[in-house]
């Protein structure tokens, strides 16, 4: 698959990585691609730097948004348009302390944060996947072959749900589907499942709790 991943830090980065020893074609981006040489080079295979137009224009299959959650507001006014028909892994999390007040409105509002996102880019193809799991967890535990570590995701629609089960499952995480977009909830900042490293034994437990 061709993945635009959008936002090359501790999350983009690594999953980035991971993306491209698993043989993906990665286009990392930022907002300062000539600064992602590192990476690219730490990935190998098939991945490069490109700028946000770049990674647009290059029609990738999937883009994974991985930026401040305050980024979802500007990115979206800008290629709204553009990512209207693609599928969206949505990472990120709205953290008042870093994104201001815009957060605290999504944290307060009616919405989870996969529907704001989903809702300011326009698209029925949002998934939300890789937010609940601290980076360094998600950098040292790929590629397991047993006692995957699970990775919870919910999803808009089937194109969705199975681009990102299949980008869970090809670094060697367990896919764990919650469902819609509307049942989100429990994957968001300080609720049920979010910050949990487990198994899917164990994900399923809290679940249910
Ligand atoms: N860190 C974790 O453990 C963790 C775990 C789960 C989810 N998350 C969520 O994942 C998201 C990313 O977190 P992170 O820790 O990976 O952040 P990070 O290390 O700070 O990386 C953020 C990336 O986004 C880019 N960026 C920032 N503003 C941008 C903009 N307006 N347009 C385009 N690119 C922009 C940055 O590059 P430039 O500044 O060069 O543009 C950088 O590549 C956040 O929403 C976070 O809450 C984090």
């Amino acid at each position: 698959m061709k993945i635009g991943v959008i936002g090359s830090g501790n999350i983009g980065g690594n999953l980035g990585k991971h993306w491209a020893k698993a043989g993906h074609e990665v286009l990392f981006t930022s907002r300062h691609p000539d600064q992602l040489n590192q990476l690219v080079q730490e990935a190998g295979g098939k991945a490069k730097a490109v700028s946000l137009d770049e990674a647009w224009e290059a029609n990738a299959d999937v883009y994974l948004l991985a930026v401040p959650f305050k980024a979802i507001d500007e990115l979206s006014e800008h290629y709204a348009g553009e990512y209207k028909g693609k599928v969206i892994i949505d990472a990120t999390n709205p953290y008042p302390k870093r994104d201001g007040a815009m957060a605290q409105e999504v944290r307060d509002g009616n919405l989870n944060a996969s529907e704001y996102t989903a809702m300011k880019f326009g698209t029925a193809k949002t998934s939300k996947a890789f937010n609940t799991i601290y980076a360094e967890h998600l950098r040292d535990n790929a590629f397991r072959t047993s006692d995957k570590m699970a990775v919870p995701f919910a999803a808009q629609d089937e194109e969705s749900k199975q681009i990102t089960q299949q980008l869970i499952e090809d670094i060697g995480f367990e896919s764990v589907y919650i469902g819609n977009l509307k049942d989100t909830h429990i994957m968001d900042p300080e609720q049920k499942i979010y910050g949990k490293s487990t198994n899917r034994k164990g994900l399923e437990a809290m679940m249910n709790k």
